[in-house]
């Protein structure tokens, strides 16, 4: 099988940063699989229906289209929560998980997420769990969340992680959880170079 690099972690760890470095490096494809989530919960919620309703969520897991992925407002507090409601859900789990497989076998990848080194790609001979502080994750989303104009408060940031982080560390399906063998990358005091250089001694030692 091509190389599958799984990058797992709790929300605003700096998992997209580093695989999307690490993919660029490595000349693999990058897959963001929390965007399947994201585009999921918005497709819900888009239809006036509940996250959590596991038929309204399933049918939009299995309609999902690259539009769906490309939509504008899978990002922020909303587009969050929604996300880790349908996610909570076994079937919903189920319908994306062939396509993830499918697309890191094809050419092999890069993907980040909650489960890949556990469920999706167990057999991955590289797997990170990259973490952070949880005050440091909600320094960064708050910067993010300004970068792009939107209105946030650093205490409401905090507490809505925490809630999602405890939401997909709790269920009972895929929990967020590191692999046995996963290497744990705190990035706590580390920028997004030093991040990068550690993460690429951990797969030059793994391969
Ligand atoms: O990574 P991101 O924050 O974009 O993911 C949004 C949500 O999607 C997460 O909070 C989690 O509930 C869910 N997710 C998941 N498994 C993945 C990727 C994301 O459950 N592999």
């Amino acid at each position: 099988m091509p190389l599958v690099i799984a990058v797992d972690g709790p929300a605003a760890a700096g998992k997209g940063t580093l695989a999307r470095r690490l993919a660029a490096a490595l000349g693999l494809p990058y897959l963001d699989t929390g965007l399947l989530y994201r585009a999921t919960g918005r497709r819900v919620l888009g239809h006036g229906a509940d996250p959590r309703d596991p038929a309204a969520a399933e049918a939009a897991a299995r309609g999902l289209t690259p539009a769906d992925l490309a939509r504008a407002d899978l990002r922020g507090p909303e587009a969050d929560m929604a996300a880790s409601a349908v996610a909570a859900i076994p079937v919903v789990r189920t319908a994306l998980l062939d396509w993830q497989r499918d697309f890191g076998r094809r050419h092999g990848a890069v993907l980040d997420g909650r489960d890949i080194g556990t469920v999706v790609f167990p057999e991955a001979p590289v797997k990170l769990f990259v973490t952070a502080s949880p005050e440091e994750r909600a320094r960064r989303r708050f910067l993010e969340l300004r970068a792009r104009g939107a209105a946030a408060d650093p205490a409401q940031v905090l507490a809505e992680l925490q809630a999602r982080d405890e939401q997909d560390s709790r269920r009972a399906v895929a929990p967020l959880v590191p692999a046995a063998d996963a290497a744990v990358l705190d990035t706590t005091a580390l920028d997004a170079e030093a991040a990068f250089a550690a993460a690429m001694a951990v797969i030059t030692e793994r391969l």
